[in-house]
């Protein structure tokens, strides 16, 4: 339908790589910010307080708040880091794999509860600092909060969002007054350190500090189980390909990054004209929203040749991690939670299979895949 097509709202859909990798880059492209959406005429969506509290962390700021905030957090999963967590989250992983032996046991087990939405909230709960008895908390906050952030929630769902988001400011506000009273050796008390040395009013330093800990969070959890689930789902989906995957290991990387472009987790994402401007030969003017389609974009033929098979030999490029100033902050580290259960999942179940195939949750910009059934 090309590259830019309307939407049925007051707004356009980008499909083509090319032209989805232009929003993600180009200076006249903004995050739909409080400014922004200080600016909609819709107060029942734009008011509500769960989109109103997203608005403000890291993912919808644009400079200065972005370029400050996003310096204050660094190359998060620099080289060293990563070297650093790769043997935790092979612990982790080993542990979860003991867990889904033992189920598969006495039959079909769920991947999805058992493996993939534990991994990502053992990692970061053990980078960050949180509790193993706060983790299920976790895990059900942010599968409520992420409602406002698809494209029409209705009322109900913003109304579950912001009981969730409720939820979330209360922990992480309570977790960054612990860390304050007991600082560490962690990553928490490093940002506690920073930004009590640049902003003089506590309260604005606390604030920022929420924020920033409960978005890293969050961002981490569904976007990398997804991922987890869906490789498994997808490495499994023919036969024969998890045992060359065992037999050619030097693949694990690229089928990784095949998985991240055939099916990426988020599939959606949204940003603003700073001015009138023309996209792709649209004129589209000052503050239209523009919806980024991730998955289309990796489906470009333009780009990937015979882009629906899903084919672990080819090392193709995608935008799952978006692009830009927004580049995802946390994209070494899903792929290194992706890498090491693979690794560990292909030795140890060399006979796994899908009995019940993946439920999708009911979204569409936020993908979730809540159960999955496997046997040996
Ligand atoms: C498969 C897993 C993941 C996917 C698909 C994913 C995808 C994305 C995407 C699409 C963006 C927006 C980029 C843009 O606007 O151009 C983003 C931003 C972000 N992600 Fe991820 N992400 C994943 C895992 C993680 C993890 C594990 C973390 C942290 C530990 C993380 C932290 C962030 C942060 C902090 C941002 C905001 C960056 C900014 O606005 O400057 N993500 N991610």
């Amino acid at each position: 339908m090309g590259d830019v097509v309307r939407a049925p709202w007051d707004a356009y859909f980008v499909t083509g790589f090319d032209t989805c990798s232009e929003v993600l880059r180009g200076r006249n492209w903004l995050a739909p910010d409080f400014a922004w959406q200080e600016r909609q005429d819709d107060p029942e969506r734009w008011g509500a307080v769960a989109t109103q509290e997203m608005t403000k962390t890291l993912s919808r700021l644009n400079a200065p708040e972005h370029t400050c905030q996003r310096r204050s957090l660094g190359n998060l999963f620099d080289r060293s880091t990563i070297q650093r967590l790769t043997p935790v989250i092979e612990e982790h992983s080993a542990r979860l794999l003991d867990d889904l032996a033992e189920k598969l046991r006495w039959g079909e087990a769920d991947f999805v509860s058992t493996v993939s939405e534990q991994l990502p909230i053992s990692t970061i709960g053990s980078w960050l600092g949180v509790p193993a008895a706060d983790h299920p908390h976790i895990l059900e906050i942010t599968h409520n909060q992420v409602y406002a952030q698809e494209l029409l929630p209705t009322k109900s769902e913003l109304a579950t969002s912001a009981e969730a988001t409720g939820h979330l400011r209360a922990y992480f506000t309570e977790m960054v007054r612990q860390r304050r009273a007991k600082p560490g050796n962690d990553i928490l008390t490093g940002w506690i350190h920073h930004w009590d040395a640049r902003e003089p009013d506590r309260e604005t330093a606390d604030e920022i500090l929420y924020r920033l800990t409960m978005f890293v969070t969050i961002a981490s959890l569904e976007t990398t189980a997804t991922l987890l689930s869906a490789m498994v789902g997808l490495l499994l989906g023919e036969p024969g390909r998890w045992a060359w995957l065992r037999e050619n290991p030097g693949h694990i990387d690229a089928a990784v990054d095949e998985v991240l472009r055939y099916d990426p987790p988020i599939q959606i994402n949204t940003r603003v004209a700073a001015e009138d401007t023309v996209l792709a030969g649209v004129p589209i003017a000052k503050d239209s929203m523009v919806h980024v389609l991730y998955g289309a974009a990796n489906h470009d033929p333009r780009r990937t040749e015979n882009p629906d098979a899903f084919d672990i030999e080819r090392r193709g490029t995608h935008l799952t991690f978006g692009g830009g100033v927004h580049y995802c902050l946390g994209a070494a580290l899903a792929r290194l939670e992706a890498r090491t259960l693979l690794i560990q999942l292909l030795e140890r179940f060399p006979t796994l299979r899908v009995t019940t195939p993946p439920v999708y949750a009911s979204r569409l910009v936020f993908r979730r895949v809540t159960s999955m059934g496997v046997s040996i």
